[in-house]
C-alpha cells in the first residue's frame, strides 16, 4: 500500500470544507479532518470548542461520530488541516480515536507523508487489551 489507491485531494478538500464549520472562538485554531472509509464514504469533522475548555472536542471526535452515524465501518485513509489547509498531525488523543477505527491499512497523511497507524501511535493500547484471559 503506497497510498496511489486513495484520493488524497478529494481527502483533503473534504477537510478544508470541514474546518470552515470549526467552533473554534477560544482558541481560533480551526481544524478539519476528513477520512475515506472501507466502502468508499468521506466522512469529515471539525473542532468544536467549550467555555470549559477541557471540554472541547477535537475535530477527529466528530468524525469518528460522523463515521458511526453514516453507516459505522473502518477508516482506510485520514486527513487532518489547519485554518490554513495546512497538513496537521492529530493529536495524541485522537491518534488513540482514529487507532479504534482503523482498518488494517489505515494511511494518515502527515507532515512527512503518508504513514501507518503503527507508526503514529506505536505499541497502542486497544481492543486486544481487553480480551480474556489477561
Ligand atoms: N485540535 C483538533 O481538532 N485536532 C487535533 O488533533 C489537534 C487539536 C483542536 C482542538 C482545539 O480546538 C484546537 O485544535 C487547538 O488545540
Amino acid at each position: 500500500m503506497d497510498g496511489q489507491d486513495i484520493d488524497w485531494k478529494a481527502l483533503e478538500a473534504a477537510a478544508v470544507a470541514a474546518m470552515k464549520n470549526a467552533y473554534a472562538p477560544y482558541s481560533k485554531f480551526p481544524v478539519g479532518a476528513a477520512a475515506l472509509t472501507g466502502d468508499g464514504r468521506i466522512v469529515s469533522g471539525c473542532n468544536v470548542e467549550n467555555a470549559s475548555y477541557g471540554l472541547t472536542l477535537c475535530a477527529e471526535c466528530s468524525l469518528v461520530g460522523n463515521l458511526q452515524m453514516t453507516g459505522g465501518g473502518l477508516l482506510r485513509a485520514f486527513y487532518c488541516v489547519d485554518a490554513h489547509g495546512n497538513i496537521l498531525m492529530p493529536c495524541g488523543r485522537c491518534r488513540q480515536l482514529l487507532y479504534e477505527f482503523r482498518a488494517p491499512e489505515l494511511q494518515i497523511m502527515t507532515t512527512q507523508g503518508i504513514k501507518t497507524m503503527d507508526q503514529v501511535l506505536p505499541d497502542a493500547f486497544g481492543p486486544h487489551h481487553l480480551e480474556e484471559p489477561r
